[in-house]
């Protein structure tokens, strides 16, 4: 009797957890998070008798502990999060990353609010450049390669940077603006020592990406991904990378986030 009470109380629990996380629960912070947990509850794991693995995950994994022993960095905005965003713990560890890093010049690939190219900047010497591309909304018809319908919303923002525009730190970092498909690298050949690469999500574009920022960058630089666990598309693009192309075949996964990481 009370193992049916137990199982009662159980379901009743997981109803109102899954109720609030599908309804109000989306418009909270950490709802990405929450719903991920979700997912991943129903799908990243494989059931008794599957013979076929389900986890898609093959890059090895680093440790955020081998990376760095003490989290040195500051923040901006670390707790104002959402969808389109970093986590609280990723934009943590990226800010301890550029740190580490003490990089020239870092190049971003995905502007979105700017959260993390604010704490990029925030975490950075004085002298160094953020060079942050965008795609501006009113160039999502003639995009060279199709983006995902579920990332439209992030470039029809508001505003490109809101959250560094007007910040002391804005000083350090120049916005520009285009498809990364058909912007020309070239410029920043041999000159950049982090990139972050968040733009869009569609398996052509993380190649594409992937390929031109490798062309720029200086050696010894570090190639940060966000979303290696969260889009197909990424996921799907990175491990073909990591076992096909030797150049990447140093990718790593650093555990409990999203993100991935290669030393150049
Ligand atoms: C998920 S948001 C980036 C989040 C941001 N990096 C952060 O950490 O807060 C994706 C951004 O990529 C931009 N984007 C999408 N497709 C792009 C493309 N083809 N070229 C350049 N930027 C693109 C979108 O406009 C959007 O601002």
């Amino acid at each position: 009797m009370s193992k049916t009470l137990d199982n009662l109380r159980l379901y009743a629990g997981v109803v109102k957890r899954v109720g609030y996380t599908l309804t109000a629960g989306m418009l909270a912070p950490g709802s990405r998070d929450e719903l991920l947990k979700l997912y991943n509850s129903y799908n990243g794991h494989q059931q008794p008798g599957d013979s076929t693995p389900v986890d898609p995950f093959i890059i090895p994994k680093t440790d955020v502990f081998e990376l760095f022993g003490n989290d040195n960095a500051t923040y901006e905005g670390v707790y104002e999060c959402g969808f389109g965003h970093t986590t609280e713990f990723e934009l943590k560890v990226i800010s301890n990353l550029v740190k580490k890093w003490n990089p020239r010049r870092i190049f971003e690939i995905g502007t979105f609010q700017g959260r993390t190219t604010l704490n990029m900047a925030l975490n950075s010497g004085v002298d160094t450049e953020i060079v942050t591309l965008d795609l501006p909304a009113d160039e999502l018809a003639s995009t060279k390669m199709e983006i995902e319908e579920g990332e439209v919303r992030y470039v029809k923002k508001e505003v490109s940077g809101e959250r560094f525009i007007g910040h002391p730190a804005a000083s350090k970092i120049r916005q520009v603006f285009g498809d990364s498909a058909s912007f020309d690298f070239k410029t920043y050949a041999d000159s950049v020592d982090v990139a972050f690469i968040d733009g869009s999500h569609a398996y052509e574009y993380v190649l594409n990406d992937s390929e031109k920022v490798f062309t720029v960058m200086r050696k010894g630089g570090l190639i940060i991904w966000h979303d290696y666990t969260n889009w197909p598309g990424v996921w799907t693009a990175l491990n073909e990378l990591y076992e096909k192309d030797a150049r990447f075949r140093g990718i790593r996964h650093i555990g409990g986030t999203s993100i991935a990481i290669l030393t150049v």
